[in-house]
């Protein structure tokens, strides 16, 4: 990437969370209507990687990364970058809220499952290809199970809005092998790292 090489252009972002936030403000208790609105800001938001420096871009052998960039101050929705190696991928998760996935670099792919409720393992449902520029949808309403890889040769990288601080949110992982249900709080791999833009200067 690109931070050594161009020069970043952060309006790009800031635009993003301008315009999300006054989404939320005007439709945050309408989802269908929000999801409708918020998708093509993600798609524009996604189609330069210019304005992402290279400090949230940055993949692990260990394990695909998820870099916090903003945070509402409502926590009324958050955004954060997926950066993943070839090979790497989610467990069976689920969000509780709503999410938007645009894949901005490389290509991935998402394995959809049916909730079963009552505690019980969800049912693979389906597969989909998620190029570069896909966006994705999930919510309780529409679907909120899934587990998303890599599906290419090289490092991708995708955009996640959604409509919590997610990094905190009590959500679960699903283990195919033994049908175990778990609680997790995903957090951020952020480290000591400051989101890339933080409230006050967004508002
Ligand atoms: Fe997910």
């Amino acid at each position: 990437m690109t931070s050594a090489t161009k020069p970043l252009n952060p309006k790009r972002f800031e635009d993003f969370i301008r315009h999300m936030t006054a989404l939320v403000e005007s439709l945050g208790d309408d989802e269908p209507a929000l999801l409708d609105a918020a998708e093509p800001l993600l798609g524009d938001l996604i189609r330069s990687d210019d304005w992402l420096p290279e400090r949230f871009a940055r993949p692990s052998e260990q394990s695909y990364r998820q870099y916090l960039l903003y945070c509402d101050p409502m926590q009324r929705f958050s955004v954060l970058s997926f950066v993943w190696q070839p090979g790497q991928m989610t467990p069976v998760h689920d969000h509780t809220v709503w999410g938007l996935v645009g894949v901005m670099r490389g290509e991935e792919r998402c394995e959809e499952y049916v909730a079963t409720g009552g505690g019980r393992l969800p049912r693979k449902s389906g597969e989909h290809a998620l190029p570069c520029g896909a966006i994705d949808r999930v919510s309780p309403r529409i679907g909120d199970v899934h587990r998303v890889s890599n599906a290419g040769r090289g490092t991708a990288i995708s955009i996640h809005v959604y409509g919590a601080d997610i990094g905190t949110t009590t959500r679960h992982v699903f283990d195919e092998s033994t049908g175990a249900v778990k609680d997790f709080v995903s957090g951020y791999n952020n480290g000591e790292q400051a989101p890339l833009l933080v409230a006050t200067k967004a508002r």
